[in-house]
């Protein structure tokens, strides 16, 4: 069968099917069971560009653990303030200069459309690490990932995302691909950071949910607790962030009431919403999600630049 992300861009979940989703944990599962050496062969003569325009510690790091896993580089730009864009270079010219350096080029930017443009103007395939409050794909698909290795399915689960769903682009690319699977999605956040209103005749295309601000009410129903940090740095008004601030914590009272076999997961950063003390919980599965970033950027990379696959 054709590898279909052959030389493709990763700018929206919205663009997967349930297939290609199968496809990269396929990848994902083989990867892990590669030896060292196997792996590096993937990659070899191969070189990551990546533009870093906001904060980032787990996906670009993975991005970069997961190239050199497969035996490629990375070179790139992590603090935008150190590259030509303070002195006033564009980001398409930014984008384009990277893309002659690189055979794969991945972008985080702070505008909501950065990396659909930045795809168009990519003379190599593009990778959306994260564009506003918009989306971030490649979380999305490390995240179904874990739900599937931790829970062994996806349909029929009862999924409770939790937190900051206005601003959270992960929130996003987390509902788009649930989109793909049969379960149950309550959306539990403060009625301020409830899903943008302008997103949510495409989120109920894809699937069905209710909505709550009732965490505690919900919590023994779910099978996976996805909870996010408050996003401080997107509120216009800094007195709406205060009100909202630490509207959410999970701490070993809450998860007593959880199902024995229930699981937490959080794309990280955390603030305070989950106390340090559930860390060795059998719940705790957020450090899991990301060495799963790890591996499922290995993947993509290695379906986007092997036309024959791995
Ligand atoms: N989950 C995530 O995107 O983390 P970073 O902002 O540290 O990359």
């Amino acid at each position: 069968m054709s590898n279909t992300f052959f030389q493709k861009d990763i700018v929206s979940v919205r663009d997967f099917d349930k297939q290609k989703f199968e496809t990269i944990f396929q990848a994902t599962d083989k990867i892990i069971t590669m030896s060292p050496n196997e792996r590096r062969e993937i990659g070899r003569g191969k070189t990551l560009g990546y533009l870093f325009f906001e904060p980032s510690t787990r996906t670009r790091l993975s991005f970069e653990a997961a190239m050199a896993s497969i035996g490629g580089t990375s070179i790139g730009i992590a603090d935008a303030s150190s590259s030509s864009a303070r002195k006033g270079e564009s980001l398409g010219d930014t984008v384009k200069i990277m893309s002659l350096y690189s055979d794969v080029v991945v972008l985080r930017h702070q505008l909501d459309g950065s990396s659909r443009f930045a795809a168009e103007v990519s003379e190599k395939p593009l990778i959306n690490a994260g564009s506003g409050t918009e989306e971030h794909p490649t979380q999305a698909i490390l995240d179904i990932y874990t739900i599937r290795k931790e829970k062994k399915r996806i349909d029929g689960l009862k999924v409770g995302i939790v937190g900051d769903l206005k601003y959270g682009r992960t929130v996003y690319s987390l509902l788009y691909a649930l989109g793909n699977y049969k379960v149950d999605v309550r959306l539990i956040s403060p009625p301020a950071l409830k899903i943008r209103s302008d997103s949510t005749y495409e989120i109920r295309k894809r699937l069905a949910y209710t909505e709550t601000t009732d965490l505690e009410e919900n919590i023994s129903d779910l099978d996976v607790v996805y909870i996010t940090r408050i996003q401080k740095e997107r509120f216009a008004d800094i007195e709406e962030y205060v009100k909202v601030k630490g509207s959410y914590r999970i701490g070993t009272d809450l998860v007593k009431k959880m199902k024995d076999d229930a699981i937490i997961m959080h794309p990280l950063p955390r603030l305070d919403e989950i106390s340090p003390d559930l860390d060795s919980t059998k719940q705790a599965k957020y450090f899991q999600q990301a060495q799963y970033g790890k591996d499922t950027r290995a993947a993509l990379l290695a379906l986007i630049l092997n036309e024959n696959g791995i």
